[in-house]
């Protein structure tokens, strides 16, 4: 006797039941579905049905081919994803990789140590923009346009009046806007200049130092300053403020330390000078407190600006200021 359609369909669904991986799937959809296949034959062979039980015979045939056709597709698709959750399972027992411990890059730990020095001096932390408009880095800060000063600073321009900021000096600007007097902060921060050698980066750190009150004096600046270096390198530190020049300070100094690495006799590092430039500094330039609205008859001031990098070199001894930017774990790791 001939199987009916629901024979084979029941046939097929048991067979399906049991298969245990896509091939199997594959194989039973060819037994059934394929051109020689269970329920394409029986299909093909309905003339040897009674002309009045064709029409019912043939529609519920076609439903068994959409039923399987569906369900092999169904399980071929749950078999995928079960097979490559088990590719891709996590082994539990295999020891670990451990992650390496980081460590605050050097100029991050010479960052907060300067912070920390002046934090207990009194200073509050103050912070500015890095892109700058060119009022806050240069006019602000009586340096005009075309003003040879400018020279100074290879200054990356974003557009006419949009600089990178060449120093961290317009925060001075920035914070005496928005306080009266006393001022007491420090500003450290990234700047900016097209430059590049063994001891220059396009970008560097500064920390800036702006005290503003009434009665300030330069004897107060060296004060800060020689409590600031005996914190930072060692308390018999000599330091040394020789004459220079900046428009946004008036008197200016320049301070030197005494090189920490030959201790005055003369060495390479301190270009047999015995002297080591840290920092510039000087009383803060009355045309600035114009420009913020202080009582420049009533207020004195000074203001201090150090590069970062060059006093963690000085530190740590390192000769070439690249090594900080280059990310080589074994330089970063000893410190
Ligand atoms: N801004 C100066 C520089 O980058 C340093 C400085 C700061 C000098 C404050 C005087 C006062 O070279």
């Amino acid at each position: 006797m001939e199987e009916t359609i629901d024979q084979i369909h029941a046939k097929a669904i048991s067979e399906l039941d049991a298969a245990a991986d896509i091939q199997a799937v594959t194989a039973l959809s060819v037994k059934y579905l394929g051109r020689k296949g269970e329920v394409t034959r029986f299909l093909r062979n309905i003339s040897r049905y009674r002309p009045e039980e064709r029409a019912a015979i043939g529609k519920r045939a076609n439903q068994v081919k959409q039923e399987l056709e569906r369900s092999f597709k169904d399980v071929a698709e749950r078999l995928e994803h079960t097979g490559a959750a088990k590719k891709e399972r996590i082994d539990v027992t295999l020891p670990g990789r451990p992650a390496g411990h980081g460590t605050l890059h050097p100029i991050t730990r010479i960052t907060e140590e300067i912070c920390d020095i002046f934090s207990r001096l009194g200073f509050d932390i103050a912070e500015g923009p890095e892109v700058e408009l060119d009022y806050y880095n240069f006019e602000a800060l009586n340096i005009p346009k075309n003003h040879p000063a400018r020279d100074m600073q290879d200054t990356f321009y974003i557009s006419e009046n949009i600089v990178l900021r060449t120093h961290t000096s317009p925060v001075q600007i920035r914070t005496m806007e928005k306080q009266p007097p006393p001022v007491r902060v420090i500003a450290p921060g990234k700047v900016y200049r097209c430059d590049s050698d063994l001891t220059h980066t396009p970008m560097f750190h500064q920390v800036e130092g702006l005290l503003v009150d009434e009665g300030i004096s330069f004897g107060d600046l060296k004060g800060v300053l020689t409590t600031f270096v005996h914190q930072m390198f060692d308390p018999h530190t000599s330091l040394r403020f020789r004459p220079s020049f900046f428009p946004f300070t008036e008197p200016s100094a320049e301070v030197d330390i005494l090189c920490v690495m030959c201790r005055g006799s003369g060495c390479r590092v301190c270009s047999n000078s015995g002297w080591l430039e840290i920092l510039g500094s000087g009383m803060v330039h009355p045309a600035l407190y114009e420009n913020v609205g202080y009582d420049a008859d009533k207020y004195t001031g000074f203001a201090f600006g150090m590069g970062v990098e060059r006093i963690a070199m000085l530190k740590y001894g390192i000769d070439d200021i690249r090594k900080f930017f280059e990310n080589d774990a074994r330089f970063l790791r000893q410190f």
